[in-house]
């Protein structure tokens, strides 16, 4: 049983305890380290407080691009080099699998992109990544500007009787409005109201984050879902989410209109009745999946595209409303671009400031921090900057600090300031990073900057295989609802911004919430309305 598996299988006992050994050794037998990096010690109380990816950062600056973290008996590689991350996630990612994530989301999500194993993830990878193309994605911008207008009007009535209000948790409420409807056509219409399947949905979001920062998985002994009763209601909560879920599915097999199969076809979403993901994948792709598969990838896309895209929309209002000169300019962008219309696709290509804003925000607090990998063989990372070719043994979990990747001055000049306008600048460091182009805003060919134009330098969504199939979704998504908040509103903080604090699990979220009062402002007229008001003028209405 203690045989060591073979490269490209999933892990077996005997790779674990190799990897163990091997540690052992280095610590306690004075064996040379077998990966030969350094050991981070020291000071660890942000490992345990929420905040583990600040205290990375720290060791970071202090170990380098490289490091060892020792949890008890486990280890992490912690990663901070663009081109040894870049080597990780596209060169050489087949080494990998998800390891510790896929045993954290595998209960919640099941076979889901997220933590599926390489032969699931390849099959239903090729059915999921069509789904979201061009046609439909520009089809869901009215969505976003629909769920968004809802937000406004709710705060139109907060800032009428002067009532301040967690920003936080109004965006998380209409990221959840906006995935129901885009993924499987449910309307949760939770900024107005609440209800069991919206409590079930955060609880189980809770949970998730919950397991992802306890380094015991007691969830996984036997009866524990029985005798611990944090556990039973994750098990009740799972079960209201997943009964919704069959029910739509069950609908949308039986439901299939020939016409409307026609239009999903020919892409005339404007004429489909339900133009949901969970359509195209029933309609055009569903023959051969069964239930169950598709359950866990409504799943994972519910949890995955919902507090990730509430996150980039508090931290950015936390950081404008700070800025009054980056406000006024987005504002000018916003009067100038919009006037008082729900934004289109053109629209958001003419909001450059506003996009990139959504991007500043994701570098700052990219969500999640960190991503997860387990190396499936033995293999030597590239040098990068860290002065040595850490060896990789089979087993070992890895950490990609996106974090420290965004935060690195010599890759990010002044990298804890929101400066949108930063991706309008080349910035190259061959002095410290000779391997790594640089950022180039002439590579920038999307409407957001990312790892292509930055060389791996900036990965909010990852890169490589498996990056984020919702990326697009979800920037165009919180352009939408940014612009029509800064058109409409100023906001004060409730207390100072350093209360609002930082606390992980998946994403970064406040510690404290958002709290902040809204303030209706007077947009400056947009072109079309001082036009149609100068000719109303002219003739003397
Ligand atoms: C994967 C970030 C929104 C669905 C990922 C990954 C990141 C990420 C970093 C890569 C994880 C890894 O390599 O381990 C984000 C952020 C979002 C967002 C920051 C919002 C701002 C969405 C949305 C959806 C979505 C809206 C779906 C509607 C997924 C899926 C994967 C994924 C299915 C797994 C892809 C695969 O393994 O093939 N996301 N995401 N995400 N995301 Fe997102």
């Amino acid at each position: 049983i203690m045989k060591r598996g073979e490269p490209g299988t999933p892990i077996q006992f005997g790779d674990v305890a190799h990897v163990l050994r091997k540690n052992i050794e280095q610590i306690y037998g004075d064996e040379p380290s077998v990966d030969g990096a350094p050991l981070a010690e020291g000071e660890v109380s942000s490992m345990t407080d929420g905040t583990a990816f600040l205290g990375l950062y720290q060791y970071f600056k202090k170990y380098g691009p490289v490091y060892k973290l020792l949890f008890g008996p486990k280890s992490f590689i912690v990663l901070s080099d663009p081109t040894i991350i870049k080597h990780v996630l596209k060169t050489n990612n087949v080494a990998y699998d998800k390891g510790l994530l896929a045993e954290i989301l595998e209960p919640i999500m099941g076979k889901g992109l997220i933590p599926a194993d390489n032969e699931t993830w390849k099959v239903r990878r090729r059915a999921i990544v069509p789904a979201f193309h061009q046609q439909w994605l520009e089809h869901m911008v009215s969505l976003f500007g629909e769920c968004s207008d809802v937000l406004m009007r709710k705060l139109e009535g907060l800032a009428a009787s002067k009532t301040d209000v967690d920003m936080e948790n109004l965006f998380c409420s209409v990221s959840l409005d906006i995935i129901g409807k885009a993924v499987f056509n449910y309307p949760f219409d939770s900024v107005t109201k609440e209800s069991p399947v919206i409590q079930a949905v955060y609880s189980v979001l809770k949970e998730a984050e919950h397991r992802s920062v306890t380094p015991l998985p007691y969830w996984n002994l036997p009866l524990a879902n029985i005798f611990v009763p944090r556990l039973r209601k994750f098990k009740a909560d799972l079960k209201i989410i997943n009964d919704v879920l069959d029910e739509l599915i069950e609908k949308a097999r039986i439901s299939r209109v020939e016409s409307d199969l026609e239009d999903l076809e020919r892409r005339n979403y404007e004429k489909v009745g339900d133009a949901s993901l969970l359509r195209f994948l029933v309609d055009l792709r569903g023959e051969d999946t069964s239930n169950k598969q598709l359950r866990d990838d409504l799943m994972t896309m519910l949890i995955a595209g919902h507090e990730t895209t509430a996150a980039v929309l508090t931290w950015a209002l936390f950081e404008i409303s700070q800025k009054p000169d980056v406000r006024s300019k987005l504002q000018a962008e916003v009067d100038r671009v919009l006037g008082d219309r729900i934004p289109t696709l053109e629209d958001i290509k003419a909001m450059q400031l506003v996009r990139f804003s959504v991007a500043e925000s994701l570098r700052m607090y990219p969500e999640p921090p960190l991503l997860i990998r387990r190396a499936l063989e033995d293999h030597s990372l590239p040098k990068g900057t860290a002065g040595f070719e850490a060896r990789i043994i089979r087993g070992c979990d890895i950490f990609i600090s996106i974090y420290n990747l965004h935060r690195d001055p010599d890759l990010w000049p002044n990298p804890n300031s929101f400066d949108p306008e930063r991706y309008l600048r080349p910035f190259i460091n061959k002095e410290k990073y000779p391997e790594w182009a640089g950022f180039d805003p002439a590579q920038v060919t999307g409407l957001y900057p990312n790892e292509i134009a930055s060389d791996f330098a900036m990965l909010p969504f990852g890169g490589g295989a498996r990056k984020c199939v919702g990326d697009q979704f979800a920037t165009l998504e919180a352009t939408v609802t940014l612009a029509m908040l800064l058109r409409r509103f100023d906001f004060d903080f409730v207390g100072k911004p350093e209360d609002v604090g930082m606390f992980t699990g998946a994403t970064i979220h406040t510690r404290n919430g958002l709290r902040m009062t809204p303030r209706r402002r007077t947009p400056s007229p947009s072109p079309v309305a001082a036009a149609v008001d100068r000719e109303l003028q002219g003739l003397g209405a």
